[in-house]
């Protein structure tokens, strides 16, 4: 059984929102929360409308708000013109906002470096600037691939001030990723750093992009802008490399926001579908920013007074919509860290949390897990060591939180003060979904509870029938909404079948399954396709199976995840050799061999925790491979199902032995 449906059956608690919290919330009360969504129901163009103009900055107000003419590729506010980074920074000066810190970034070694909206604004300026004088121009793509800083905000904040489309990919990708993607966007441009430094290690970045540069169909790239974050060597291209700070040198520190159609892609974000090839996820320039801030605004309920934290990188959707473009747009100051959770002790975030009086803490059930284990191994870093009582609300995203993690979080962490919320969304839709409000929603451990106004979240079945309470189905959206995704990048097709499958009347699939209980609070009952949620990572098995049938040794290979309590999920692969059955060390080292290489592939979250190698795999008669099955086995639990459409049920038992 896995967790989440052990909380359903067990979880009865209920925890009533926080009188301190209700009264001054920007949704204040149920009340409050029923009336945005009957707003929204009644009238969903009039409600975006309304947000829409109220909330940002228009250079051309829209007339048309939401344009269906050729769904489900919806356009939003489309003859609109707007510029997000304006939105984000310009927006600010003037007033008080503009000498308030932005950003509060601590290294991995613990240096902390300030910048106000000024300054901030300056930067972007100054480094957009540096881009024109290299001539890239609008609508051109840039990859960006640079470890968490101030300079990775300001090369996102900098290609949106001129509508250069970004894609960042995620540091921890290898270079034959990062090589996958720069391809798929048609990069012009790449901007990296010399090395990262990560719990006290450094990883090159520039060596892995000139690799991937190398691997060929990346020519359209003319420049590669570099970050010097250590001064480590690097390998220096003529002509193409160009130092960040000598691209920067002498530029003015104002720049002219380009005036976007708010339907112009903001940026294509990679993540993992059920095919083998990552999918490029487009987002819209106005609709997104309207979403992100909108949700930093009710979610977090953010105050002028807030010190904001989310621990996600930015090679993620979490560090695109609450670090970059969200908080800047509400104003918030926020804290940008480098480092991991657990160096130089596993109390580096609560001793943050308490240097810089963070209110607003948020960050993913993995972490929970790992350092609730690490702090009762090791006392002297646990939470109560340190002073949290800034905190007022935490936040948890991108896997489900089992109840005990959620109770330990809620108890240590946020001292029985703060809303634990369990925020439901996706690189798809680009902000929250579902989630609790902090002045509004009664919070039940496990469950991310009610849908945001505006979001008309259902469970159906597979003809899209709504199911009753208590069952479990599909959980989909059923009307559009601004923040939503607008395409796959260059594959209009796989946009439609995997996110509007015809037989489910046009509403958006999400790809969990959930289920609603009596109160009609959901809760998400993971992936109902190919895809792992590892710490929180999105993983398709079919990429980990490419990657493994990619290396010399293998002819075959199937990867299913088996419930991990730390990771949430763990990579388990099941491998035919193209030699005899290994056995032994010998087995151990090409098990070890199999790992590095997917680490070389794709990079070490994708790497499997546990290899098995077997003669061949279960299939039927019609050569399909029995995943169910190797669910079961990977689980370590005893096959009870019924084997008998299978070529070889003799398999399963050599698939036990673990390595
Ligand atoms: O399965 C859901 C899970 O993460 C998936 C989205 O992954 P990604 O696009 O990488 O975005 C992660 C950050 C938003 C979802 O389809 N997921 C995300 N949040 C939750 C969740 N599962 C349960 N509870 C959540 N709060």
């Amino acid at each position: 059984m896995s967790n989440e449906i052990e909380s359903i059956l067990t979880e009865n608690r209920v925890f009533p929102p926080f009188d301190n919290l209700v009264q001054g919330a920007a949704i204040s009360g149920m009340d409050g929360y029923r009336a945005m969504c009957n707003e929204a129901d009644a009238n969903p163009d009039e409600f975006w409308a309304r947000l829409a103009r109220e909330n940002l900055v228009w250079n051309k107000p829209f007339t048309q708000v939401l344009d269906e003419s050729e769904a489900p590729f919806y356009r939003w506010f489309g003859d609109g013109e707007l510029n997000v980074s304006a939105n984000c920074l310009d927006k600010h000066l003037g007033t008080p906002t503009a000498n308030k810190t932005a950003l509060i970034f601590e290294s991995d070694d613990g240096k902390v470096t300030k910048v106000t909206y000024k300054e901030l604004h300056a930067r972007v300026c100054e480094f957009a600037n540096g881009i024109k004088a290299l001539g890239h121009k609008t609508g051109e793509r840039a990859i960006i691939y640079m470890p968490m800083s101030i300079e990775a905000v300001v090369a996102m904040q900098a290609c949106a001030r001129l509508g250069i489309i970004h894609s960042v990919v995620f540091g921890g990708f290898s270079s034959k990723s990062l090589h996958e993607r720069t391809v798929d966007v048609g990069a012009s441009l790449v901007i990296t750093a010399d090395e990262q430094v990560r719990g006290g290690k450094t990883i090159p970045l520039k060596n892995a992009v000139d690799e991937a540069l190398g691997m060929g169909g990346c020519e359209a790239v003319s420049h590669v802008i570099v970050y010097k974050r250590t001064g480590g060597q690097v390998a220096w291209s003529e002509g193409r490399d160009v130092w960040m700070h000598d691209a920067t040198a002498n530029q003015a520190s104002q720049c002219e926001p380009v005036a976007l159609s708010a339907e112009h892609p903001l940026f294509i974000l990679y993540t993992s579908g059920s095919t083998g090839k990552p999918k490029g996820v487009q987002h819209a320039s106005g609709g997104f920013l309207l979403w992100s801030l909108l949700t930093v605004n009710w979610t977090f309920d953010a105050k002028d007074s807030d010190v904001f934290w989310c621990t996600a990188d930015v090679g993620w959707v979490t560090g695109h919509t609450y670090i970059t473009y969200g908080p800047l747009a509400a104003g918030l100051t926020q804290v940008v860290f480098e480092g991991v959770p657990t160096y130089p002790t596993v109390g580096r975030f609560w001793d943050m949390i308490q240097r810089h009086k963070v209110t607003v803490f948020y960050t993913a059930p993995t972490a929970i897990r790992s350092l609730t284990k690490a702090a009762e191994a090791s006392p002297s870093h646990h939470p109560r060591e340190y002073d949290l009582s800034s905190l007022r609300i935490i936040g948890s995203v991108g896997e489900p939180i089992n109840p005990e993690a959620w109770m330990w979080y809620y108890k240590n962490v946020g001292g029985e003060r703060c809303p634990v919320l369990d925020t439901w969304w996706q690189t798809e839709t680009g902000a929250h979904m579902i989630t609790p409000l902090p002045g509004v929603t009664p919070l039940k451990p496990g469950s991310c509870t009610l849908p945001l106004p505006g979001i008309a979240a259902a469970v159906v079945d597979e003809a899209g029938e709504e199911v009753e309470q208590g069952k479990g189905g599909f959980l989909v959206i059923k009307r559009p909404w601004p923040g939503m995704i607008r395409t796959i990048w260059g594959d209009p097709e796989r946009f439609k079948k995997s996110y509007f499958p015809p037989e489910l009347k046009g509403y958006y699939l999400a790809g969990d399954g959930a289920q609603r209980d009596k109160d009609n609070y959901f809760w998400i009952m993971g992936r109902i396709d190919d895809v792992l949620n590892v710490s929180g990572h999105r993983l398709g098995t079919m990429e980990v199976e490419s990657a493994l049938v990619a290396h010399d040794l293998v002819a075959e290979a199937a990867v299913v995840g088996r419930p991990d309590a730390t990771t949430g999920e763990a990579v388990v692969a099941f491998v035919v050799l193209n030699q005899s059955l290994p056995e032994g060390e010998e087995a151990d080292h090409i098990a070890k061999q199999l790992r590095d290489w997917v680490a070389r592939e794709i990079g070490p979250i994708a790497k499997p925790k546990d290899i098995r190698f077997g003669e061949n795999l279960p299939k039927t008669r019609s050569g399909k491979i029995m995943r169910r099955l190797l669910r079961v086995v990977a689980k370590g639990e005893q096959v009870t199902q019924d084997v008998s459409t299978l070529e070889n049920p003799a398999i399963l038992d050599q698939l036990s032995q673990a390595h």
